[in-house]
Protein backbone atom coordinates (compact mmCIF):
# COMPACT_ATOMS: atom_id res chain seq x y z
CA UNK A 1 0.00 0.00 0.00
CA UNK A 2 0.83 3.57 -0.52
CA UNK A 3 1.13 6.10 2.14
CA UNK A 4 1.84 9.26 1.65
CA UNK A 5 2.79 12.32 4.59
CA UNK A 6 2.28 15.63 4.26
CA UNK A 7 3.88 17.18 7.33
CA UNK A 8 2.83 20.82 8.56
CA UNK A 9 5.75 22.39 9.96
CA UNK A 10 9.46 21.21 8.84
CA UNK A 11 10.78 21.09 13.02
CA UNK A 12 11.12 17.50 14.50
CA UNK A 13 9.44 18.41 17.68
CA UNK A 14 6.27 16.32 18.95
CA UNK A 15 4.30 16.50 16.19
CA UNK A 16 7.31 15.12 14.26
CA UNK A 17 7.59 12.05 17.23
CA UNK A 18 3.62 11.32 17.44
CA UNK A 19 3.78 10.75 13.48
CA UNK A 20 6.57 8.69 13.45
CA UNK A 21 4.90 6.56 16.31
CA UNK A 22 1.83 6.10 13.85
CA UNK A 23 4.11 5.64 10.87
CA UNK A 24 5.86 2.41 13.09
CA UNK A 25 3.14 -0.38 12.00
CA UNK A 26 3.29 0.45 8.17
CA UNK A 27 6.90 1.18 7.99
CA UNK A 28 7.51 -3.19 7.49
CA UNK A 29 5.17 -3.03 4.15
CA UNK A 30 3.72 0.49 3.26
CA UNK A 31 5.51 2.57 0.94
CA UNK A 32 5.54 5.75 2.59
CA UNK A 33 5.47 8.70 1.07
CA UNK A 34 6.73 12.32 2.87
CA UNK A 35 6.17 16.00 2.01
CA UNK A 36 7.39 18.93 4.72
CA UNK A 37 6.45 21.94 3.92
CA UNK A 38 6.90 24.76 3.61
CA UNK A 39 10.13 23.25 2.00
CA UNK A 40 7.90 21.63 -0.59
CA UNK A 41 6.13 24.10 -1.28
CA UNK A 42 7.21 27.23 -0.29
CA UNK A 43 4.21 29.17 -2.24
CA UNK A 44 1.15 31.47 -1.45
CA UNK A 45 -1.75 31.46 -3.42
CA UNK A 46 -2.04 34.72 -4.62
CA UNK A 47 -5.63 34.79 -5.28
CA UNK A 48 -5.47 35.01 -9.21
CA UNK A 49 -8.17 32.26 -9.20
CA UNK A 50 -6.59 31.19 -12.87
CA UNK A 51 -6.97 27.52 -11.24
CA UNK A 52 -10.94 27.73 -10.84
CA UNK A 53 -10.97 29.87 -14.28
CA UNK A 54 -8.32 28.52 -16.87
CA UNK A 55 -6.99 25.49 -15.38
CA UNK A 56 -4.63 24.35 -12.61
CA UNK A 57 -2.19 24.17 -15.22
CA UNK A 58 -1.87 27.68 -15.30
CA UNK A 59 -0.96 28.41 -11.35
CA UNK A 60 2.57 30.13 -10.61
CA UNK A 61 3.25 26.90 -8.35
CA UNK A 62 1.91 24.25 -10.29
CA UNK A 63 5.93 22.99 -10.10
CA UNK A 64 5.07 22.07 -6.06
CA UNK A 65 1.54 21.51 -6.42
CA UNK A 66 1.52 19.14 -9.06
CA UNK A 67 4.18 16.53 -7.49
CA UNK A 68 2.39 16.61 -4.33
CA UNK A 69 -1.26 15.78 -5.61
CA UNK A 70 0.10 13.06 -7.82
CA UNK A 71 1.36 11.61 -4.53
CA UNK A 72 -2.21 12.26 -2.73
CA UNK A 73 -4.25 10.35 -5.71
CA UNK A 74 -1.96 7.85 -5.89
CA UNK A 75 -2.24 7.23 -2.35
CA UNK A 76 -4.00 4.58 -0.38
CA UNK A 77 -3.73 6.48 2.64
CA UNK A 78 -3.05 10.61 4.00
CA UNK A 79 -1.74 11.09 6.67
CA UNK A 80 -1.63 15.10 7.25
CA UNK A 81 -0.03 16.21 10.32
CA UNK A 82 0.09 20.00 11.83
CA UNK A 83 1.05 21.71 15.13
CA UNK A 84 -1.08 23.98 16.97
CA UNK A 85 -0.54 27.60 15.87
CA UNK A 86 -2.69 30.03 16.73
CA UNK A 87 -5.86 27.35 17.21
CA UNK A 88 -5.13 26.56 13.60
CA UNK A 89 -2.81 24.67 11.19
CA UNK A 90 0.28 26.03 10.79
CA UNK A 91 0.62 29.04 7.80
CA UNK A 92 2.85 26.55 5.84
CA UNK A 93 -0.23 23.88 5.64
CA UNK A 94 -2.60 26.54 5.06
CA UNK A 95 -0.89 27.95 2.37
CA UNK A 96 -1.13 24.09 0.66
CA UNK A 97 -4.91 23.75 1.63
CA UNK A 98 -5.52 27.09 -0.56
CA UNK A 99 -3.61 25.77 -3.75
CA UNK A 100 -6.32 23.20 -3.33
CA UNK A 101 -9.46 25.01 -3.43
CA UNK A 102 -9.83 24.35 -6.94
CA UNK A 103 -10.33 20.51 -6.02
CA UNK A 104 -13.05 20.66 -3.63
CA UNK A 105 -16.19 19.22 -4.81
CA UNK A 106 -17.93 22.47 -5.91
CA UNK A 107 -15.44 23.29 -8.44
CA UNK A 108 -13.43 20.29 -9.54
CA UNK A 109 -13.17 17.02 -7.26
CA UNK A 110 -10.68 14.20 -8.30
CA UNK A 111 -12.91 11.05 -8.51
CA UNK A 112 -9.66 9.03 -6.68
CA UNK A 113 -10.46 10.95 -3.60
CA UNK A 114 -13.83 9.52 -2.91
CA UNK A 115 -13.18 6.07 -1.33
CA UNK A 116 -9.55 7.22 0.39
CA UNK A 117 -8.90 7.16 3.71
CA UNK A 118 -6.80 9.79 5.53
CA UNK A 119 -5.48 10.20 9.01
CA UNK A 120 -4.94 13.51 10.81
CA UNK A 121 -2.41 14.03 13.90
CA UNK A 122 -2.69 17.43 15.72
CA UNK A 123 -1.26 18.76 19.30
CA UNK A 124 -0.96 21.77 21.30
CA UNK A 125 0.21 22.89 24.17
CA UNK A 126 -2.73 24.13 25.95
CA UNK A 127 -5.70 24.10 23.85
CA UNK A 128 -6.79 24.13 20.07
CA UNK A 129 -5.72 21.31 18.80
CA UNK A 130 -9.46 19.85 18.14
CA UNK A 131 -9.73 23.38 15.75
CA UNK A 132 -6.57 22.25 13.87
CA UNK A 133 -7.75 19.50 13.07
CA UNK A 134 -11.13 20.38 12.30
CA UNK A 135 -9.04 22.91 9.29
CA UNK A 136 -7.93 19.56 7.58
CA UNK A 137 -10.68 17.65 8.05
CA UNK A 138 -12.62 20.28 6.56
CA UNK A 139 -10.83 20.59 3.51
CA UNK A 140 -9.98 16.34 3.18
CA UNK A 141 -14.07 16.05 3.81
CA UNK A 142 -14.52 18.65 0.44
CA UNK A 143 -11.80 17.08 -1.35
CA UNK A 144 -14.26 14.08 -1.41
CA UNK A 145 -12.98 11.63 1.45
CA UNK A 146 -15.17 9.81 3.88
CA UNK A 147 -13.19 8.42 5.90
CA UNK A 148 -10.63 10.52 8.33
CA UNK A 149 -9.26 9.14 11.37
CA UNK A 150 -8.32 11.89 13.62
CA UNK A 151 -5.50 11.99 16.87
CA UNK A 152 -5.40 15.91 18.74
CA UNK A 153 -3.58 16.01 21.86
CA UNK A 154 -2.56 18.60 24.33
CA UNK A 155 0.74 18.27 26.03
CA UNK A 156 -0.47 20.79 28.80
CA UNK A 157 3.28 22.30 30.34
CA UNK A 158 5.88 21.84 28.11
CA UNK A 159 6.37 21.92 24.48
CA UNK A 160 9.76 19.92 24.27
CA UNK A 161 9.26 16.40 23.94
CA UNK A 162 11.96 14.78 26.46
CA UNK A 163 10.72 16.97 29.25
CA UNK A 164 7.37 16.14 29.41
CA UNK A 165 6.21 13.94 31.97
CA UNK A 166 6.85 10.35 31.80
CA UNK A 167 3.29 9.96 31.82
CA UNK A 168 2.15 12.87 29.34
CA UNK A 169 4.21 11.17 26.68
CA UNK A 170 2.84 7.33 27.13
CA UNK A 171 -0.76 9.01 26.79
CA UNK A 172 -0.16 10.57 23.93
CA UNK A 173 1.84 7.62 22.33
CA UNK A 174 -1.17 5.30 23.66
CA UNK A 175 -3.50 7.67 21.67
CA UNK A 176 -2.09 7.30 18.23
CA UNK A 177 -0.46 3.67 18.52
CA UNK A 178 -4.90 3.02 18.50
CA UNK A 179 -5.24 5.00 15.81
CA UNK A 180 -2.50 3.33 14.28
CA UNK A 181 -3.22 0.00 15.00
CA UNK A 182 -7.43 0.66 13.77
CA UNK A 183 -5.54 2.38 10.30
CA UNK A 184 -3.11 -0.78 9.83
CA UNK A 185 -6.15 -2.94 10.08
CA UNK A 186 -8.10 -2.06 7.45
CA UNK A 187 -8.01 -3.69 3.89
CA UNK A 188 -6.84 -1.09 1.48
CA UNK A 189 -7.78 -3.18 -1.54
CA UNK A 190 -11.61 -1.88 -0.98
CA UNK A 191 -12.32 1.61 -1.22
CA UNK A 192 -13.80 3.37 1.71
CA UNK A 193 -17.52 3.81 1.81
CA UNK A 194 -18.89 7.21 1.19
CA UNK A 195 -20.55 9.42 4.00
CA UNK A 196 -24.07 10.62 3.52
CA UNK A 197 -22.93 13.98 4.37
CA UNK A 198 -20.13 13.77 1.15
CA UNK A 199 -22.95 12.37 -0.93
CA UNK A 200 -25.13 15.06 -0.06
CA UNK A 201 -22.37 17.79 -1.01
CA UNK A 202 -21.89 16.27 -4.07
CA UNK A 203 -25.38 16.63 -5.32
CA UNK A 204 -25.65 20.01 -4.14
CA UNK A 205 -22.58 21.08 -6.21
CA UNK A 206 -24.15 18.91 -8.94
CA UNK A 207 -27.71 21.13 -8.70
CA UNK A 208 -25.70 24.54 -8.66
CA UNK A 209 -23.13 23.01 -11.65
CA UNK A 210 -26.85 22.84 -13.64
CA UNK A 211 -27.70 26.01 -12.24
CA UNK A 212 -24.85 28.13 -13.76
CA UNK A 213 -25.14 26.53 -16.77
CA UNK A 214 -27.88 28.48 -17.64
CA UNK A 215 -26.39 31.54 -17.31
CA UNK A 216 -22.43 30.93 -17.64
CA UNK A 217 -22.56 28.21 -20.10
CA UNK A 218 -19.05 26.80 -20.59
CA UNK A 219 -17.10 27.08 -17.21
CA UNK A 220 -14.24 24.87 -16.72
CA UNK A 221 -15.97 23.22 -13.57
CA UNK A 222 -19.20 22.76 -15.88
CA UNK A 223 -17.31 21.33 -18.46
CA UNK A 224 -15.20 18.95 -16.05
CA UNK A 225 -18.50 17.42 -14.51
CA UNK A 226 -20.02 17.31 -18.12
CA UNK A 227 -16.99 14.68 -19.40
CA UNK A 228 -17.13 12.95 -16.11
CA UNK A 229 -20.92 11.94 -16.81
CA UNK A 230 -21.78 13.20 -13.08
CA UNK A 231 -24.48 15.75 -14.38
CA UNK A 232 -25.81 12.72 -16.06
CA UNK A 233 -25.97 9.16 -13.78
CA UNK A 234 -22.53 8.88 -13.06
CA UNK A 235 -20.76 9.08 -9.28
CA UNK A 236 -17.71 9.26 -8.66
CA UNK A 237 -18.08 6.61 -5.53
CA UNK A 238 -19.30 3.98 -7.70
CA UNK A 239 -16.36 2.26 -9.69
C1 LIG B 1 3.14 30.66 16.30
C2 LIG B 1 2.70 29.66 17.34
C3 LIG B 1 1.39 29.68 17.76
C4 LIG B 1 0.95 28.76 18.71
N1 LIG B 1 -0.37 28.75 19.07
C5 LIG B 1 -0.80 27.86 20.00
C6 LIG B 1 -2.18 27.83 20.37
O1 LIG B 1 -3.02 28.55 19.87
N2 LIG B 1 -2.54 26.94 21.33
C7 LIG B 1 -1.65 26.10 21.93
O2 LIG B 1 -2.04 25.33 22.78
N3 LIG B 1 -0.35 26.09 21.56
C8 LIG B 1 0.09 26.94 20.62
N4 LIG B 1 1.41 26.93 20.23
C9 LIG B 1 2.30 25.92 20.81
C10 LIG B 1 2.49 24.71 19.88
O3 LIG B 1 1.27 24.21 19.40
C11 LIG B 1 3.16 23.59 20.66
O4 LIG B 1 4.37 24.07 21.17
C12 LIG B 1 3.40 22.37 19.83
O5 LIG B 1 3.75 21.33 20.69
C13 LIG B 1 4.50 22.56 18.79
O6 LIG B 1 4.67 21.35 18.07
P1 LIG B 1 6.04 20.94 17.39
O7 LIG B 1 6.98 20.53 18.47
O8 LIG B 1 5.69 19.82 16.49
O9 LIG B 1 6.51 22.16 16.64
C14 LIG B 1 1.86 27.84 19.28
C15 LIG B 1 3.21 27.83 18.84
C16 LIG B 1 3.62 28.73 17.88
C17 LIG B 1 5.06 28.69 17.40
Amino acid sequence: MKIVVINGTEKKGVTYRLKEAFLEPFRAFAEITEYVLPKDCPAFCQGCTSCFAKGEATCKDRAYVEVIEKSLLESDLIVMTSPTYVKHVTGAMKALLDHFGYRWISHRPAAEMFGKRAVIITQCLGGGSRTTAKDLKHSLSWWGISEIGVFSGTLYGNVVWEQLSEQRRKKLLAGVAKLSRAYAKKDYTRPARTRLIVKLRFLFSRWLQKRLHRSIPETLDWRYWQEKGWLDAARPWRR
